[in-house]
């Protein structure tokens, strides 16, 4: 069976380009973004959360693995554009809430939206934005919605969107990618 995770890093891979800089605009503990920054050593990687114990919780994972091309930003995403100036090849949002930290401080519409589309306007030709959406709590399965509604608008002739869904298991994690040609 397919490996969601597995999966999703097999459409980001292609899209690595050495030295342009990326972002995960969700850092959490950090996870994702160690994959990213050892995927593109060269490159500065930016990273955005509003909670300060994801910021102390990533900031060690990055020392304990010797990753030093990270910026740890404490901000919304939605505010990236002060503070990335520069293209980013690849953009990675895994939205909802930190398992096992406090559910309420979750990504919403608003400040997603503002997020999502300041990621387009500073994708690199060839990058791609990969979204983990969550639809089995409310906010999720309204921001799937309300991405997809929006996405569905991007002129067909600059970028590609698509969406990966389990069909027959309502409330299973998906994603939707937006590449840049
Ligand atoms: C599902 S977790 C991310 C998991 C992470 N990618 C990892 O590898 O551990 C979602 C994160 O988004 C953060 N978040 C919520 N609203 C945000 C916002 N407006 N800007 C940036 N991060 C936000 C939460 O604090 C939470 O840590």
């Amino acid at each position: 069976m397919i490996d969601l995770h597995e999966f999703h890093k097999q459409l980001v891979r292609p899209h690595i380009q050495k030295g342009v800089a990326a972002a995960d605009f969700t850092m959490g503990n950090g996870h994702d973004l160690l994959w990213l920054a050892q995927m593109l050593p060269d490159s500065r990687i930016y990273a955005f959360d509003v909670q300060q114990q994801a910021l102390a919780n990533t900031r060690r994972l990055m020392t304990d693995s010797g990753v030093t091309n990270t910026r740890l930003i404490l901000d919304s995403h939605a505010n990236l554009k002060q503070y990335i100036h520069e293209p980013i090849c690849i953009g990675l949002f895994n939205l909802g809430y930190l398992p096992g930290s406090d559910k309420r401080i979750t990504t919403m519409r608003p400040s997603t939206l503002a997020a999502v589309s300041g990621a387009i306007d500073i994708l690199a030709p060839d990058g791609i934005l990969m979204i983990a959406i969550y639809p089995g709590h409310a906010e999720g399965e309204a921001e799937g919605e309300m991405l997809s509604q929006y996405l569905a608008t991007l002129d067909r002739r600059k970028y590609c969107v698509g969406k990966f869904r389990i069909l027959n298991s309502a409330t299973s994690p998906y994603f939707i990618f937006v590449e840049s040609k």
